[in-house]
């Protein structure tokens, strides 16, 4: 925090939002090693919550018994070298929360009030201290809700599939497009249609859509976004 500020300052806080497949994880860790503020994946506490139900041998489907094993589970981040860690009872399960088994489960946990409440605590808690890009769901309607920066960063389906499928080839998979195409669209309508804090666009969120837009361009189209709101309101970092 530099001296001459005024003490009406807000710290830059940045919401980014947006279906599976949009680039939101990488384009939110550039976005914020450009701007020198740290990033939180709030999907890597869901995964964590996730992990940690399989590891307990919660039956996923049981609402009380998930919520119960994820209010002992102490979920948590640090940051080495500006990059996200994930942990789990004090084990950084970074590596661990990136299998396909646990996406499901964190699918599966995310839906429930109880998993959601405990976890927005804790990244209301994190956003308090520090000016910090967070992306998620929920962020911009629920997590942060005064956020300065909003954004829904979105793409077409097919395009998603298609990013998603470079991906697959380079960790040696090879599913079909209309495989990789049908997953997208069925998380997207698990997504939005879930009764817990579906995923939707805030109100006062700007859209990115990356569709026709290289990875450098959104970076650039959300930094400008970020210059934007910082020539309205003095926002530190
Ligand atoms: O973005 P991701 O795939 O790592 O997210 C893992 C799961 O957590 C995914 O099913 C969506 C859910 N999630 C959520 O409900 N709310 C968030 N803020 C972030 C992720």
């Amino acid at each position: 925090m530099s001296n001459d500020q005024t003490p009406a300052a807000r710290p830059l806080l940045i919401a980014i939002d947006g279906p599976v497949g949009a680039g939101k994880s990488s384009i939110s860790d550039e976005v914020a090693s450009r701007l020198g503020i740290l990033h939180l994946d709030t999907g890597a506490m869901y995964r964590a919550a996730g992990l940690y139900a399989l590891r307990q041998g919660v039956a996923l489907e049981d609402e009380a018994a998930v919520t119960a094993a994820v209010l002992r589970a102490e979920i948590g981040v640090r940051y080495e070298n500006g990059g996200q860690r994930t942990l789990l009872n004090g084990e950084d399960v970074s590596a661990q929360i990136r299998t396909p088994e646990v996406a499901a489960a964190a699918s599966a946990v995310s839906r429930y009030p109880g998993v959601r409440a405990q976890l927005v605590r804790q990244q209301r808690a994190l956003a308090q201290s520090t000016p910090m890009l967070m992306d998620g769901r929920d962020i911009g309607t629920v997590v942060l809700k005064d956020a300065p920066v909003k954004i829904y960063l979105t793409a077409s389906a097919e395009k998603r599939a298609e990013r998603r499928l470079i991906q697959y080839r380079e960790q040696g998979e090879n599913p079909s497009f209309e495989d990789v195409l049908a997953a997208v669209n069925a998380r997207d309508e698990q997504d939005t249609h879930r009764e817990a804090d579906p995923l939707r666009q805030a109100e006062d969120a700007v859209v990115v859509d990356s569709s026709d837009l290289s990875f450098d361009e959104t970076v650039a189209a959300i930094l400008a976004l970020v210059d934007a709101a910082r020539q309205k309101e003095a926002l530190h970092v």
